[in-house]
């Protein structure tokens, strides 16, 4: 998912092109804004955390892209061309190391699991 900050910036094709340059294949794409329910699902694992209300109502502040790849090893490729949660500590290359601003407005999320990434989708897609 393309984060708020990441649209406004106008870096939705050059995320979705590096990840189309890297062999990833893209089958599902939607621009939406999250509605609250959608958003406190997402980040359900952080529920309870002091971050928590801050990042559930900035990502629904603003319009965001939802998209499923497909590839090779995708899960881990992906967290690998996404980067460190932190810009500062994400290595140049990565997205958030190119482009990130802050620990919470990084550009982009990329589902952590196999699992994760099925839940996801079913909530952004329902597929
Ligand atoms: P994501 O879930 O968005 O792919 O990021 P991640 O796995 O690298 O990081 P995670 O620990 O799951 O945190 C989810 C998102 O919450 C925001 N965050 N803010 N203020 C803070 O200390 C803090 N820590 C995390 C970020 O937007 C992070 O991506
Ligand atoms: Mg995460």
């Amino acid at each position: 998912m393309i984060k708020p900050e990441g649209v406004e910036q106008g870096l939705v094709g050059e995320i979705i092109g590096r990840f189309e340059r890297r062999g990833f294949r893209v089958v599902a794409l939607k621009l939406s804004t999250l509605g609250r329910e959608l958003a406190e699902k997402q980040y359900e694992e952080h529920r309870g955390k002091e971050f928590f209300e801050d990042l559930v109502a900035y990502i629904c502040s603003a319009p965001t892209v939802s998209v499923v790849v497909e590839g090779e090893n995708a899960v881990a490729t992906a967290r690998e061309m996404v980067g460190a949660t932190d810009p500062k500590l994400a290595a140049p290359g990565t997205v958030r190391g190119d482009y990130g601003l802050d620990v919470q407005r990084n550009t982009i999320h990329a589902s952590d699991s196999e699992a994760s990434a099925k839940r996801e989708i079913s909530l952004h897609f329902g597929l």
